[in-house]
C-alpha cells in the first residue's frame, strides 16, 4: 500500500444557502480544494451524500458532479453511509490512491437539506424502518434515549450536556464557515425549547446546506502540489446494529470505539497522541459518548470534560474547534469531509482564531445513524 496525503482542502459556508443548489455546493467546494493544490485534472471523484434523492429528487450523483466540474469521462461515484457518508468517501478515495490505481482523487461531501423536504422524515430513513421508524422514532428521539441511558449509567446531567453546546458555540462564533456564529450561555442552552426530553433545541445540530472536499494523492508526490501536505496515518471503520435497541449498551457508542481502535492501530498511535479532534456531535450527548469511545477520557468521565475545559481550546484535547455539527452546522453527507478540512487546516497551522498551538496529529470521527456506522481518520502534518 502506498502512503497517502491530503494536498488540498476546501468547503462552502454552511447554513441555509437558498442561492446555492446541490451541484453548486459540489463545484464550489471541489474547486476550492483543487485550487488549494493548483490541480486542474482528476483521476477519480467520490461524493459523499446521504439522501439527495429524497432531499432534492436527485440520484445518480457521480456523472452529475463530474460533468458540472467540466470533467465528463472521469470516474465518479456516490458513497452513502447516512451521516457518515463524507468520512466514508474519504476512506474510499484513500484506498484508491493507496492501492496505486490513481494519483489524484477528490473526496467530497454535499447535502442540500433546505429545499422543502420533510427533513425529519428523510433523516429517519437512516434508522431501522421496521423496528424504529414504524413506531414513530426520530433522530432527536433516538439520541434522547442514548442521553437517558448515559444519565442512568453514569449520572450525566442536563447541565453536562449543555456545557458541550456552550463550548461548540464559543468555537463556532469564530468560524467564518459556521451556520450559527453566536455565543450561547449556559442559561441560553438550558432554557431553549425541549425537542425530545432531555434534549433541547441547543443540544441539537441544525438543518444545513453545505459542501466540502479534500484532494488526495500519493505522499511521495505531495510536495509537487503543496508545501504543507497532511499525511493520512490511519483509517478505521465499523458498523453496529442499525436499531438502537439491539446494541449491547445504548449508553456506549461501541461503533465509535471499534472504528477508533482500528484507526489507532493502523496509525500506531494512542488517544494521548492526538492534539486536536473533530467528532460527530449531532446531539450534545453524542460528543460526550465520543470522548469516552475514542479514549480521550475514561468511561463515565465524558460528562465532566466540557465543563472542566478538558476539550476546550487550550485544554488537554481540544475537540470540535470548528464549532462542531452543533454550531458549524450538519449537512449530513458533507459533515465527514468538513471535519477533515478543519483538521487539515489545523495541521497546516491555518486554524485562524481557533488554532491549536503546535498541533501535529489530528483525528476526525464521523458517524451514521444513532451509532450504526462510524469512520475515523488520523492525520499528521508532514
Ligand atoms: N441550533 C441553534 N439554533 C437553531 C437550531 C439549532 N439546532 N435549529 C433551529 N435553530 C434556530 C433557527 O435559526 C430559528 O431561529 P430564528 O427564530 O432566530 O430564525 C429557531 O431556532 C427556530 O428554528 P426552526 O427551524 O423553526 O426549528 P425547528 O423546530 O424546525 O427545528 C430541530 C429544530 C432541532 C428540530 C432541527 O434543527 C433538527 O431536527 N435538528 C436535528 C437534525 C438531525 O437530526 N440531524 C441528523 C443527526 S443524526
Amino acid at each position: 500500500m502506498r502512503e497517502v496525503a491530503v494536498i488540498g482542502a476546501g468547503m462552502t459556508k454552511f447554513g441555509e444557502l437558498w442561492d446555492m443548489s446541490l451541484r453548486d455546493l459540489f463545484v464550489d467546494s471541489a474547486l476550492k480544494a483543487m485550487n488549494d493544490a493548483g490541480v486542474d485534472i482528476l483521476d477519480s471523484i467520490y461524493v459523499g451524500n446521504m439522501s439527495a434523492g429524497q432531499f432534492v429528487g436527485q440520484e445518480h450523483l457521480g456523472p452529475l458532479v463530474a460533468d458540472q466540474l467540466g470533467m465528463p469521462g472521469v470516474p465518479a461515484m456516490r458513497i452513502e453511509s447516512a451521516c457518515a457518508s463524507g468520512g466514508m468517501a474519504i476512506r474510499s478515495a484513500f484506498f484508491e490512491v493507496a492501492s496505486g490505481m490513481s494519483d489524484l482523487v477528490l473526496a467530497s461531501g454535499i447535502e442540500k437539506m433546505n429545499d422543502g423536504a420533510d427533513v425529519t422524515g428523510v433523516l429517519a430513513t437512516a434508522s431501522d424502518q421496521e423496528e424504529e421508524v414504524y413506531y414513530g422514532v426520530t433522530f432527536p428521539g433516538l439520541y434522547a434515549m442514548i442521553a437517558r441511558a448515559h444519565m442512568e449509567k453514569y449520572g450525566t446531567t442536563e447541565e453536562d450536556l449543555s456545557w458541550v453546546s456552550v463550548k461548540a458555540h464559543k468555537n463556532g462564533a469564530k468560524n467564518p464557515h459556521a451556520q450559527f456564529r453566536r455565543v450561547m450561555s449556559l442559561e441560553d442552552v438550558m432554557t431553549s425549547s425541549v425537542v425530545a426530553e432531555p434534549l433541547r433545541l441547543l443540544h441539537c445540530s441544525p438543518v444545513t446546506d453545505g459542501g466540502a472536499a479534500v484532494l488526495l494523492c500519493p505522499l511521495d508526490r505531495a510536495h509537487e502540489f503543496t508545501d504543507k501536505p497532511v499525511k493520512i496515518l490511519g483509517t478505521g471503520a465499523a458498523t453496529s446494529s442499525l436499531a438502537l435497541a439491539n446494541r449491547p449498551d445504548p449508553a456506549d457508542l461501541d461503533v465509535v470505539e471499534l472504528s477508533g481502535k482500528r484507526a489507532y492501530e493502523m496509525a500506531n498511535l494512542e488517544p494521548g497522541d492526538i492534539d486536536v479532534a473533530e467528532v460527530h456531535d449531532c446531539f450534545a450527548i453524542a460528543e460526550i459518548c465520543c470522548y469516552e469511545a475514542l479514549g480521550f477520557v475514561g468511561k463515565g468521565e465524558g460528562k465532566d470534560a466540557a465543563r472542566e475545559g478538558v476539550t476546550d481550546l487550550g485544554g488537554k484535547i481540544p475537540v470540535n474547534v470548528s464549532g462542531g455539527l452543533k454550531s458549524k452546522g450538519h449537512p449530513v453527507g458533507a459533515t465527514g469531509v468538513a471535519q477533515a478540512v478543519t483538521i487539515v487546516d489545523q495541521l497546516r497551522g491555518q486554524g485562524g482564531d481557533v488554532q491549536v498551538e503546535g498541533a501535529k496529529v489530528g483525528l476526525a470521527q464521523n458517524m451514521g445513524g444513532s451509532g450504526a456506522s462510524s469512520v475515523v481518520h488520523i492525520f499528521q502534518g508532514v
